[in-house]
């Protein structure tokens, strides 16, 4: 199973190299889905949304899961933002679910994606006590065996202390409601940092930095990562599941592998360290 994972392309300030890049990859790889989490635009104006759905076209035809990011709601527009805040993305990636929460079975796995973004906080994400029992019934009801992941926008931890707001509200009571439901991998985006962040014996959080845009930090490329399920011959992976990360490379103008990890579960699981960092 390989599932491509990216985010924060946020149309309007994308690198047209970087996107060609993005797009050959993507097709190199012939990832059985796509996982998108989110800020598709810069300013959720309709031009960026139509660049967005252009994005979105040139992608393998896979199978695919979109979810909205915080940039993904109009900021100073305040008509469109109070009236249909999510119209844009709606045109574009069909309505959005009922609670915020869709489920995305695939064979061997199961990704259940949670809408973190609120119309009335810009920046910051939200996970309400309902959503986070949505969340934790799909992946309890997840079949035997399948990967479970959950995809939200906002990161459920995070690598730097500065970056412990960006968490959404709730998260700590998430964390503990999905590992107990038997959740292996919560994916994410926002920061455009790529991280991978063990939070449980069982549990990582694996955040994907900025696909295409050229909003970086000075020492950050853009980033993808693929999720590879393939016990015999992943590529370049020990058997067992892993999280293989793609930088751009502006001298070759690719996407290229940068790191590799194994999500391996602790054999004892007790004493572990919340946020210690994988190696
Ligand atoms: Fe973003």
């Amino acid at each position: 199973m390989r599932l491509l994972h990216l985010s924060d392309p946020h149309l309007g300030t994308e690198q047209p190299v970087v996107l060609e890049a993005l797009l050959s990859l993507a097709h190199r790889l012939a990832p059985q889905a796509l996982l998108i989490s989110g800020d598709l635009t810069q300013r959720a104006t309709p031009a960026q949304f139509a660049a967005a759905a252009g994005l979105l076209a040139r992608l393998p035809a896979v199978p695919r899961l979109v979810i909205p990011g915080n940039h993904d709601i109009p900021l100073w527009r305040l008509w469109p933002r109070l009236r249909q805040p999510y119209a844009g993305y709606e045109q574009v990636c069909g309505l959005r679910p009922p609670g915020g929460v869709a489920q995305f079975d695939l064979p061997g796995a199961r990704v259940v994606a949670v809408d973190t973004t609120r119309w009335w906080r810009h920046r910051h994400g939200t996970l309400s006590a309902a959503q986070i029992d949505a969340v934790a019934q799909r992946l309890h009801d997840a079949p035997a065996g399948a990967w479970r992941i959950v995809m939200s926008h906002h990161p459920l931890a995070v690598a730097q202390e500065a970056d412990h707001e960006d968490r959404p509200w709730r998260h700590r009571r998430a964390l503990q409601a999905w590992q107990q439901a038997g959740a292996e991998l919560l994916i994410s985006g926002h920061l455009h940092v790529p991280a991978l962040i063990r939070v449980g014996p069982r549990c990582w959080v694996a955040q994907a930095g900025s696909s295409v845009s050229r909003r970086l930090a000075p020492t950050v490329a853009n980033s993808v990562q693929l999720l590879v399920d393939e016990p015999a011959s992943g590529p370049g992976c020990a058997p067992g599941r892993c999280c293989l990360r793609y930088d751009y490379d502006g001298v070759r103008q690719a996407f290229m592998p940068a790191a590799r990890h194994a999500l391996r579960a602790l054999r004892d699981p007790l004493p572990w360290r919340p946020g210690a960092w994988a190696t």
